[in-house]
């Protein structure tokens, strides 16, 4: 038997952009969030270099040269009247937060500090600008912070270590979802006026990533098992600064100080392929720069797999002030003492610009003409506005999840507040009960990790930074090859208390199927475009593709798509030099 809540605004994910939403709900209507981890060890805690915002504290900036620089950041896949209202907000939602107590660096006269970060430009490309505000590197650590302390203050109700594993409907409208209690085992039926997914990404299927264990796509994949399209899967970030072989992030924020990449030949070697903004282009380039170094042979190492950044030249002040987690991560867990040493890098799955497809209220959208599914909104990196378009500008992710998390939950709090509490449907754990049974009584043929592991290393050669048609037509065969052996997963864990290896089991699955959409997204498209990269392909072609692309789960399991037109605006389509 499932325990039964009623509640007018369900939020599931605790990091920043559930928590922004929650902020703005609870004052107005009930209020919960169901979290798989405690909130304060949200993803959001791990995002380093800072939040940007034209707030021209350090140098002259406008709200319109960010959103030049996003948009062309982003490849032109960005809506850019999304983009606009973002930045335009920007500079509230940065003063809101410091009204709240985030401790931000400040400058000698007490104003906040603003540092360098990839693809932001003064006036339209003229050179990089100072526009993210920073706690050191630990800005996404001190916005959960803030957030969850605002969230206290307003006594939202938490259900911590919980799973959603089903969302309800009822005559097309949102009617709840479903959980699973980790402590317990029990399943709870939360029915609910309004639901919005913050559950975050999903780097979890590639082998380097600098995303948490957590981080396996569940709020996209509910959503998609439930005949909601995922927009735009194809478009995954890699961060050109992971920690060599572990994919942990060293900040964007370190070229920001002044940091810079090097060959195995100690050549500057961004500056051939960004002459003005050299480390400090956008990441899909920088990423794609230390391919080429590497198959052009100057990658370091036995196996020349890897490049370096150089932080010998800073001042060591610069390091333990501004720069002190990813110094002590250099030091922990390469051994490599940054202020004399090179510290060995290279490409790290970092960011999902794809996801649910919203409107800029975080309203969920379906289908070309965007029609709203009543009730359901998504947040943060699970979503797709798109302020990202085909790669994320650094920064621009914590800057999302304020802007468009507080958004989404004024839309929900207004909609919750003039309408009925809807039924639930008929049986609302019949699927999830069915699916846990079948994992909890099967023989155990095949188990989850071994076929995770190989997931993610298919992954990783086939649809990393450099992808052929080829390597995704062999890595559709090899996920068709993981869910048959996913069928016969079973767990060792029979029990009901602290079952982590059923969730994990239960996660793959969410895996697998976000990694389904990403490929066929990524096959179809026959062009190359921000952080989506085809070796075959290698040029941006506006007249096909200047379109999102809708992925669909069909009944039978299959992938099918559906493009949609990119939102327009000021900014025409140009060669991206930097
Ligand atoms: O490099 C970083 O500090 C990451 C920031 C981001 O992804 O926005």
């Amino acid at each position: 038997m499932a325990t039964t809540h009623t509640y007018d605004a369900v939020i599931i994910g605790a990091g920043g952009a559930g928590m922004r939403a929650a902020i703005e709900t609870s004052d107005r209507v009930r209020t919960a969030v169901i979290s798989k981890l405690y909130p304060t060890r949200s993803h959001t805690g791990a995002a380093q270099g800072g939040v940007c915002a034209a707030l021209a504290n350090v140098e002259e900036d406008y709200p319109e040269w960010h959103a030049f620089d996003t948009v062309k950041g982003g490849d032109y896949l960005v809506d850019q009247p999304a983009a606009q209202l973002m930045t335009e907000e920007a500079v509230d939602a940065i003063y809101e937060l410091e009204h709240w107590g985030l401790p931000f660096n400040r400058t000698p006269d007490g104003k906040l500090d603003q540092r360098r970060f990839g693809g932001h430009t003064r006036n339209h490309g003229e050179a990089a600008v100072r526009r993210a505000c920073y706690a050191a590197d630990r800005t996404g650590h001190m916005i959960l912070q803030t957030l969850y302390q605002q969230c206290v203050k307003r006594n939202v109700r938490f259900f911590n270590e919980f799973y959603c594993l089903d969302l309800l409907m009822e005559e097309g409208r949102v009617a709840g979802v479903v959980a699973y209690e980790l402590a317990t085992g029990d399943l709870h039926v939360f029915r609910a006026k309004t639901v919005m997914f913050a559950t975050g990404g999903y780097g979890r299927m590639f082998k380097v990533s600098s995303n948490a264990h957590a981080l396996t796509g569940d709020g996209p994949a509910v959503a998609f098992r439930r005949g909601i399209p995922l927009e735009d899967m194809e478009f995954f970030q890699f961060h050109p600064t992971g920690l060599n072989k572990l994919g942990i992030l060293l900040s964007e924020g370190a070229r920001g100080e002044g940091a810079i990449l090097l060959n195995k030949d100690g050549e500057r070697f961004m500056e051939r392929y960004a002459p003005t903004i050299k480390d400090l282009a956008p990441r899909d380039m920088v990423s794609r720069a230390i391919f080429q170094e590497m198959k052009e042979g100057r990658g370091a190492g036995p196996s020349g797999d890897y490049v370096f950044l150089d932080f010998r030249h800073l001042d060591p002040k610069v390091l333990e002030e501004k720069l002190p987690d990813i110094t002590e991560f250099s030091r922990v867990y390469l051994r490599v003492e940054p202020t004399k040493e090179l510290v060995p890098i290279q490409p790290t799955a970092h960011y999902a610009m794809g996801g649910i497809p919203t409107d800029v209220d975080g309203r969920v959208v379906v289908g070309p003409q965007e029609t709203p599914v009543p009730g359901l909104y998504a947040a943060g990196e699970c979503a797709c506005v798109s302020v990202h378009g085909a790669n994320r500008l650094g920064t621009n992710s914590l800057l999302d999840i304020v802007v468009f998390g507080r958004r989404g939950g004024a839309d929900m709090a207004a909609y919750a507040a003039g309408t009925e509490a809807p039924d639930l449907p008929g049986a609302p754990v019949g699927s999830t009960l069915d699916m846990l049974n079948g994992l909890l009584t099967r023989e155990r043929a095949e188990n989850a990790a071994d076929i995770r592991k190989d997931l993610q290393a298919q992954m990783y050669e086939k649809a990393f930074v450099v992808r052929t048609e080829d390597g995704l037509k062999e890595m559709k065969r090899d996920l068709a090859n993981l869910r048959d052996r996913y069928s016969r997963v079973g767990v060792q864990d029979k029990g009901s208390v602290f079952n982590t290896d059923l969730m994990e089991a239960v996660e793959l699955g969410f895996l697998l199927d976000c990694a389904d959409a990403l490929v066929t997204a990524a096959l179809a498209r026959d062009e190359s475009r921000g952080g989506h990269y085809r070796e075959d392909h290698p040029l941006r072609d506006d007249a096909n593709w200047l379109k999102h692309s809708l992925a669909y789960r069909e009944e039978d399991g299959s992938v099918r798509l559906e493009f949609k037109p990119v939102k327009m605006g000021p900014y025409l389509p140009m060669e991206r030099k930097y």
